[in-house]
């Protein structure tokens, strides 16, 4: 039966996630694997997610738009499991199309994606302000708009092009927002006909691109093309199996994809996995490698581990392998990309978690015991580094033989095949390897 299935089906679909907790470089490959793809989808977040590109001495951040539509051609979708700040993402547009992208032709929007508000942008920066044991959000309004969507008040794509049904969805929103930033938060509240003519304007620059996305990837699953479906945040983000609370409000892992694209399971072929060769974390929440202050620095400029969305510095840490072999689990990765390697270049020794001690018990995985990953000791072994800049290699067999080695053993603890090493942000710095 599966078989079958499976004959009919003629194009390829890969599933692209983070395997840390986001920032793992993913817009880098992301951009180079879309080459061999027709569409790029995006299926869950929204504009706290900072995707960054750089084609020769130009950088590209996308927030919301697939980085594919940096190749002529490519169709990019934002799915239906996406949250759209329409005025971000109109910067964007114009953003691209100042650049002589072609975006009218190649960018579709979900009819069924749901649409952030001011007031949800409000109520996530006065939680934040306000209310014990911040997240650390991004503040663009993802997490209240998420819990309208599961609460069944939200509103989508296309309610804006249904005055009557928006208007009346709206007035109810706004009601009950204006009466908790009033009485919880002594926030001004917001104006139902402001927001409703703001949002009426977007509607209507927003209608070309708007359809069925659904229908438009699996038919062209059917006619043979290929899709690449690119994760944003990362598997420690996502909402069931991250560091929760401390978590972003979508499924950032690999089943995501079928929920936020409309891409059934059994039509999809492969799942990559992103990592970074060691850690970082942007916002609150445990972090059991975390380096020292002094490596800290050290580490956090050689990488620019500052957030491409609101600028943040990064936390940095070892490399964990106890989170990555879980994301691999989780996710179902057949493939590893472990990038920024190159940042590591200076060190003489480099450390790897390979368990946690908690209570003097040795774990392997990561249960849900409350403060479990802010409690647990790392356990570590070390490796040798290498001491030599391997940002100018172009073959994988001409890195350092320690770099080798230390990519080697990552591949054992996470049992899983390694794919590229990447030495930095250019197309050109991007070592194919395949260590199965
Ligand atoms: P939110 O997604 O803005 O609600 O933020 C929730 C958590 O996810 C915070 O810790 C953010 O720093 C983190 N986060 C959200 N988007 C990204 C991202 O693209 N990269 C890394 N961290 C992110």
């Amino acid at each position: 039966m599966r078989d079958d299935k499976r004959m009919s089906k003629k194009g390829k679909v890969t599933v692209l996630v983070g395997a840390q907790w986001g920032d793992e470089g993913k817009g880098k490959l992301i951009d180079i694997l879309t080459e061999n793809v027709d569409y790029v989808a995006r299926f869950q977040g929204g504009n706290n997610a900072g995707h960054t590109v750089v084609i020769e001495q130009d950088k590209y951040v996308l927030h919301l738009i697939p980085s594919g539509i940096l190749h002529a051609g490519k169709i990019c979708v934002i799915g239906n499991g996406v949250v759209i700040d329409p005025k971000a993402l109109i910067e964007e547009i114009e953003f691209l199309k100042e650049k002589g992208i072609d975006v009218e032709h190649r960018l579709k929007i979900s009819e069924k994606a749901h649409v952030i508000f001011p007031y949800h942008r409000k109520l996530d920066e006065l939680r934040e302000v306000k209310q014990k044991g911040r997240i650390g959000t991004t503040k663009k309004g993802i997490g209240p708009c998420y819990a309208d969507k599961v609460s069944r008040v939200g509103i989508r794509v296309a309610d804006l092009f249904d005055k009557e049904y928006f208007k009346t969805r709206l007035e109810a929103n706004i009601a009950e927002k204006n009466v908790i930033l009033k009485n919880l938060y002594a926030s001004e509240g917001f104006s139902v006909e402001e927001i409703f003519n703001e949002y009426l304007k977007y509607a209507e620059y927003f209608r070309k691109y708007v359809c069925d996305t659904i229908t438009l990837l699996n038919n062209a699953i059917r006619e043979g093309k290929s899709v690449l479906c690119e994760g944003a945040q990362g598997t420690y983000l996502d909402v069931d199996y991250g560091t929760y609370p401390f978590v972003t409000s979508s499924n950032a892992t690999a089943g995501g994809a079928c929920i936020g694209a409309g891409v059934g399971p059994s039509r999809i072929d492969e799942v990559l996995g992103v990592v970074k060769a060691y850690t970082t974390r942007v916002g609150e929440g445990p972090f059991p490698t975390m380096f020292n202050d002094e490596l800290m620095e050290k580490i956090r400029e050689k990488g620019a581990e500052f957030g491409s969305t609101t600028g943040r510095a990064r936390r940095c840490g070892w490399f964990d392998a106890v989170l990555v072999r879980n994301a691999v689990i989780i996710n179902g990765i057949d493939k590893v990309i472990i990038t920024k390697l190159d940042v590591l270049d200076e060190l003489a020794t480099i450390k790897v978690c390979v368990s946690y001690r908690y209570k003097g018990e040795i774990y392997t995985t990561i249960p849900g015991i409350p403060g479990f990953l802010e409690q647990c000791e790392p356990m570590y072994e070390e490796l040798s580094g290498w001491q030599r800049d391997t940002s100018k290699i172009q073959q994988y067999n001409d890195l350092p033989v320690n770099a080798r080695k230390y990519v080697s053993r990552l591949r054992e603890l996470i049992d899983t095949e390694i794919m590229i090493v990447s030495v930095g942000k250019s197309r050109k710095q991007t070592l194919i390897c395949n260590i199965k």
